[in-house]
């Protein structure tokens, strides 16, 4: 059964509960990932988590998962707006990919409306918190016809 999602965060997300609440909610990374691996669970898939304050760890992630994971469930946080590096990553991953955003980024500054990963993801969820992780693995469900 092809159900095994790696959910990665990048940088920044480790101190997610000391961020702007506005965008971002008040939820710690731990709190998060208890919720996404709980939607999950009600999709039939199997979730597991990393998270990485470095870009060469993060690509280094991807190049592992095409061992351990199906599909992936990705959020760089602003390394989404221009690293070309995590992008290249992902396209040797060969796996599909949901980009997920907890807040709106196309309606926020010029900068963050940038995604050098989109066109390589099946789909893009933002602006929806922790709820739009959920629609994200529904996404990846569907990609992997699981
Ligand atoms: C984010 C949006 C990014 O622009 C920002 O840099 C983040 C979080 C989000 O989940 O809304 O770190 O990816």
């Amino acid at each position: 059964m092809r159900n095994r999602v790696e959910v990665m965060h990048g940088v920044n997300f480790d101190v997610l509960d000391r961020r702007d609440p506005e965008h971002y909610g008040r939820l710690t990374l731990t709190e998060l990932e208890v919720r996404v691996k709980r939607f999950a669970r009600e999709l039939e898939l199997e979730a597991f988590f990393s998270q990485t304050n470095h870009e060469g760890e993060f690509c280094e992630n991807l190049h592992r998962a095409s061992g351990s994971a199906d599909g992936l469930v990705l959020n760089p946080g602003a390394w989404t707006h221009y690293s070309w590096a995590i992008r290249d990553a992902l396209e040797v991953s060969h796996l599909p990919a949901v980009e997920v955003h907890l807040s709106a980024v196309d309606e926020r500054e010029e900068w963050r409306r940038v995604s050098v990963i989109r066109d390589l993801c099946v789909g893009c969820v933002q602006g929806k918190g922790v709820d739009g992780y959920r629609d994200a693995l529904q996404m990846l469900k569907e990609a992997l016809q699981v």
